[in-house]
């Protein structure tokens, strides 16, 4: 069942997987290379197994399972990005950008979903996941007919900057510094985000109930959590020079080096190619508990039960 929600800071999240066509495909190459669904002994694994008992049969079609309960400031969100929108357009070669398209450019997608590599352009939400970073992505027919547009590539990140979320956790078929472009897929995580606590009453900002928790409750599943989610969070969402030196994910990255004062930066780039760096020292999202599992497929639990 597709699952639309609304996170705290007003953008949707989870957006349902329409393009089945090209994206199941996709997905299929990928689960072939990993092993994701056909995990077996002698699939991909990292670490390693060093043994002939860790090779065993039990995670054959297994996954792993990441949980996350995210806590959102979504006041320092919203007053540190106006002040990080400042700082961007005091600068003459930013002055025409809005508000809007700028938070947009922190998440990579406007707040209902489409990407914000689509600038102005009136998008069908069923087109609103095929797109590349790297090449241009041609228009095709879906199996109902309908057509889907031609997107133009974005390879600098000025319509999507490379420290966009989005980007950050998955740059599509860029390539990277954890690998060419055909690796890139390798990382992708299945992934859903389930809000907690009372909506953020913007409209007014002295109701007691945006004095209360809220954020979200975190899951994906991966083959390996080592080699996908650990590497997408520390290596990418608060890793400023990776996968190329551009800044942090500012939604949900951190700075967590000790004599940073946990500063955060990412760099705009406008159409010429000009680029200016905004800061903030403010953290949005907090981790307040989680776990790491193991889901065993039905057989292995059968043959641990007998
Ligand atoms: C509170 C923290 C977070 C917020 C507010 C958040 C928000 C969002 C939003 C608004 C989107 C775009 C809509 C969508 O595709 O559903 C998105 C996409 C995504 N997020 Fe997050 N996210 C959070 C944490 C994380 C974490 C910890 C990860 C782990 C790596 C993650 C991975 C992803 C992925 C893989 C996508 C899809 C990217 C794509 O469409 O290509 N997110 N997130």
């Amino acid at each position: 069942m597709p699952l639309q929600q609304f996170n705290t800071p007003g953008f949707a999240d989870d957006l349902p997987a329409d393009l089945k066509d090209k994206w199941g495909k996709l997905i299929s190459s990928w689960i072939e290379k990993e092993g994701y669904a056909k995990q077996s002994p002698d699939s991909y694994r990292e670490p390693a197994p060093t043994s002939e008992t860790e090779k065993s049969d039990f995670l054959k079609n297994g996954s792993f399972l990441v949980f996350r309960r995210l806590k959102q400031d979504v006041a320092t969100f919203n007053a540190y990005t106006k002040t990080m929108f400042q700082q961007l357009t005091d600068t003459p070669d930013f002055q025409g950008e809005d508000y809007e398209t700028f938070l947009a450019k922190i998440v990579g997608r406007f707040k209902d979903g489409k990407p914000v590599l689509f600038g102005d352009q009136v998008v069908p939400p069923e087109n609103y996941n095929n797109f590349n970073f790297n090449a241009d992505t041609p228009a095709f027919r879906l199996h109902n007919g309908k057509q889907v547009a031609s997107v133009k590539a974005d390879q600098p990140g000025i319509k999507c900057p490379a420290f966009a979320h989005i980007r950050k956790v998955n740059p599509r078929d860029l390539p990277t510094d954890l690998g060419k472009e055909t690796d890139s897929a390798t990382f992708r995580i299945i992934r859903r985000g389930i809000p907690f606590g009372k909506p953020y009453d913007f409209d007014n900002l002295d109701n007691p109930v945006n004095e209360t928790e809220r954020g979200l409750l975190f899951l994906s599943y991966q083959t390996s959590i080592e080699r996908q989610f650990e590497r997408l969070t520390q290596k990418w969402m608060n890793e400023p020079s990776r996968p190329v030196a551009m800044g942090y994910d500012m939604l949900v990255g951190q700075n967590g080096e000790e004599d940073e004062n946990g500063i955060k930066w990412c760099k705009f780039m406008n159409d010429n190619r000009k680029t200016k760096e905004v800061k903030s020292e403010k953290t949005f999202v907090i981790p307040t508990g989680g776990g790491y599992f193991l889901c065993p497929s039905v057989s292995a639990l059968r043959e641990l039960i007998g």
